[in-house]
């Protein structure tokens, strides 16, 4: 099938089976296009929540998919690829997360949303890079609190916010090689641009950043301002809407350092800034998952059971606050 092909067909699949499909920012810019709904990790499950489609495809990595499964028990959720997982949420494994909540009695547990369900289900709220800021605040500031995985967004939270959280200490391989050095260096060839990082970076190029937010947020604020040139410091798939939403503008992708990588096929020096795992969702694999109907999202029902608490209470406080 050609690719014009197989994107009518894919449309055509999911006007007849009732589903719709969701894509987060990071995948490639044609499936993207393709999606009813593109958003962040928030905006995907919010949307997750409130869909009426019998199939929601969540073109996205695993963890999202989860939460997706978890809201929806009556929906079917597929992913177009059950190996596209998230190098944070593997940083994280749920028993040693649960003994480590175990080693701090007392302590309100927040997780990321970049998180396996398993690790959500020792968790008292999840939050997202959008909202994690003010649910963090929704606390009384002396409240004990354990913050996992992302040491990275953690320690930034804390410095923003004062408060002392205890960090579980994982990272996202793409976010956490972005180099001060490389940023500095474009920097000079581009004075007037403004430099957009995701809260993940490590703690020197949140430093460098004019605006640190989720992808949403960063997408939002390079609509908004005045300035007509961003260096964008996240994972390099956002500059297609970005470029999309603000044609007249231009976004260069901060390099990252080069670094060796585990990838599906193997280790290998990688200096790009692509999370190998998003870009495993391919039309070729939205198509098939689509077709047949599977891979289905599994979670079990005592896992989905727990999990499911922390994710509604982010979902309403996020609400209530109008994140
Ligand atoms: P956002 O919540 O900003 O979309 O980030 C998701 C993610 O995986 C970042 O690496
Ligand atoms: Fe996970 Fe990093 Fe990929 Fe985001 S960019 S999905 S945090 S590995």
């Amino acid at each position: 099938m050609s690719k014009k092909e197989l994107k009518e067909e894919i449309r055509r699949l999911a006007q007849e089976k009732n589903a719709v499909i969701m894509a987060h920012y990071y995948v490639d810019g044609e499936v993207q296009d393709l999606a009813d709904f593109i958003g962040d990790s928030l905006a995907l499950a919010q949307q997750a929540a409130k869909t009426d489609a019998d199939i929601i495809v969540l073109c996205g990595v695993h963890f999202m998919g989860e939460t997706a499964a978890i809201l929806c028990p009556d929906k079917k959720v597929l992913v177009p690829d059950p190996e596209a997982t998230c190098s944070l949420a593997e940083s994280c494994p749920a028993d040693a997360f649960a003994d480590f909540v175990a080693a701090h009695p007392g302590h309100t547990v927040i997780s990321y949303v970049n998180t396996t369900a398993a690790t959500k289900a020792v968790t008292d709220v999840v939050v997202t890079s959008s909202n994690a800021r003010q649910i963090v605040e929704s606390f009384p500031e002396d409240t004990p609190m354990i913050f996992g995985p992302d040491q990275n967004l953690g320690a930034y939270i804390n410095s923003i916010t004062g408060r002392n959280m205890l960090l579980w200490n994982g990272s996202c391989h793409v976010h956490a090689r972005f180099s001060v050095e490389k940023i500095v260096e474009l920097k000079r060839e581009h004075p007037h641009a403004k430099v957009l990082v995701h809260p993940e970076c490590k703690g020197p190029v949140v430093k460098l950043a004019d605006k640190v937010g989720s992808t949403a947020a960063l997408l939002k604020f390079a609509i908004a301002d005045e300035a007509t040139e961003f260096i964008v410091a996240t994972e390099s798939g956002i500059l297609h809407e970005m470029q999309k939403k603000a044609p007249q503008k231009t976004f260069i992708p901060a390099p990252p350092e080069e670094a060796m990588v585990e990838t599906p096929e193997g280790k290998r020096s990688c200096a790009c800034n692509e999370c190998e795992y998003m870009k495993m969702v391919t039309l070729e694999k939205v198509y098939r998952c689509l077709r047949d109907e599977q891979p289905v999202v599994a979670v079990s029902p005592e896992i989905a059971e727990k999990a499911i608490r922390p994710i509604k209470r982010m979902l309403d406080i996020s609400a209530q606050l109008n994140l």
